[in-house]
């Protein structure tokens, strides 16, 4: 895709290839992200969504090229690198908000400590530097601090899923990955996380990469869309050109459906 802005992205993926086994689940997957924008995956279940967060997250490995315009990591192939600076590459620049909050989470665990531990692990020594800022994130993520005592265990989905957040964004990574922050959410509270992730994005400018099977909710966030069918982006637009005027049939079915 040419690009719609004037800056160079913030990441690119070039050919990306994956497979569990034989099965190829990423068929050739590229797109760019660029600074500030919100891109919106949507895909059907079982088209490869949280396996291609899993590889931008270098949490999974898989072929072809990962580029992020981070200093100190420009030109570089992420997918090449050896496991330790996968690592720190995920620590020092990457988020991802998982699917099921119990992946991410140590549910029995405070919800301060969940949002706190990724500031430890990226050297802040002082816990109650730690605890603080860890704090100042559940705050931005609407989460009511006074439960911040409590763990993930006894919190309803809706806030579970803020301490994620919180968790995600208290280091202030450069991309933001979302894989369905909202799905299994009743409707009011989908909405509210959705009004959250917006305000973020106002106000840290966070670039974000948001998977979700639901249109409804990539309609609500993404500046663009791409769509992902069996492996493969069929699809890639701003997200008024996509939702308005698809081109592929797939695509029209998803925006159809939705009338
Ligand atoms: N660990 C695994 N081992 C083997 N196959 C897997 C594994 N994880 C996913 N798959 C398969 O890879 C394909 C893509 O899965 P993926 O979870 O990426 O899809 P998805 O688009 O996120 O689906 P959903 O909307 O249901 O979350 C599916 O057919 C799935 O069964
Ligand atoms: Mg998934």
């Amino acid at each position: 895709m040419t690009s719609p802005y004037e800056e160079a992205p913030l990441l690119r993926l070039e050919g990306v290839r994956q497979g569990y086994g034989a099965r190829e689940v990423l068929r050739g997957v590229s797109l760019e992200l660029y600074p500030g924008e919100v891109l919106g995956v949507v895909g059907e279940s079982g088209s490869g969504k949280s396996t291609l967060l899993r590889v931008l997250y270098l949490e999974l490995p898989a072929e072809g090229r990962y580029t992020l315009g981070q200093p100190g990591l420009e030109g570089l192939n992420l997918l090449a690198l050896d496991p330790y600076r996968r690592l720190e590459v995920r620590q020092r620049h990457l988020a991802l908000v998982r699917q099921h909050a119990h992946e991410a989470l140590r549910m029995g665990f405070s919800s301060l400590a969940n949002v706190a531990e990724p500031l430890l692990l990226l050297g802040e020594r002082r816990y109650g530097q730690a605890a603080t800022r860890a704090l100042a994130a559940l705050e931005e993520a609407d989460f009511p601090t006074e439960r911040a005592d409590e763990p993930p265990r006894v919190l309803s989905g809706g806030l579970r899923q803020r301490v994620q957040l919180a968790r995600a964004i208290a280091a202030r990574p450069a991309v933001l990955l979302l894989d369905e922050p909202t799905t299994g959410l009743d409707l009011l509270v989908q909405a509210r996380v959705l009004d959250t992730l917006r305000a973020l994005k106002g106000r840290l400018g966070l670039s974000m990469i948001l998977v979700s099977h639901d249109l409804g909710v990539v309609r609500a966030l993404a500046d663009r869309i791409l769509v992902l069918l069996e492996g493969e982006v069929v699809e890639a637009g701003l997200a008024d050109q996509v939702l308005e005027d698809p081109q592929h049939p797939y695509t029209q079915d998803l925006v159809q459906a939705r009338l």
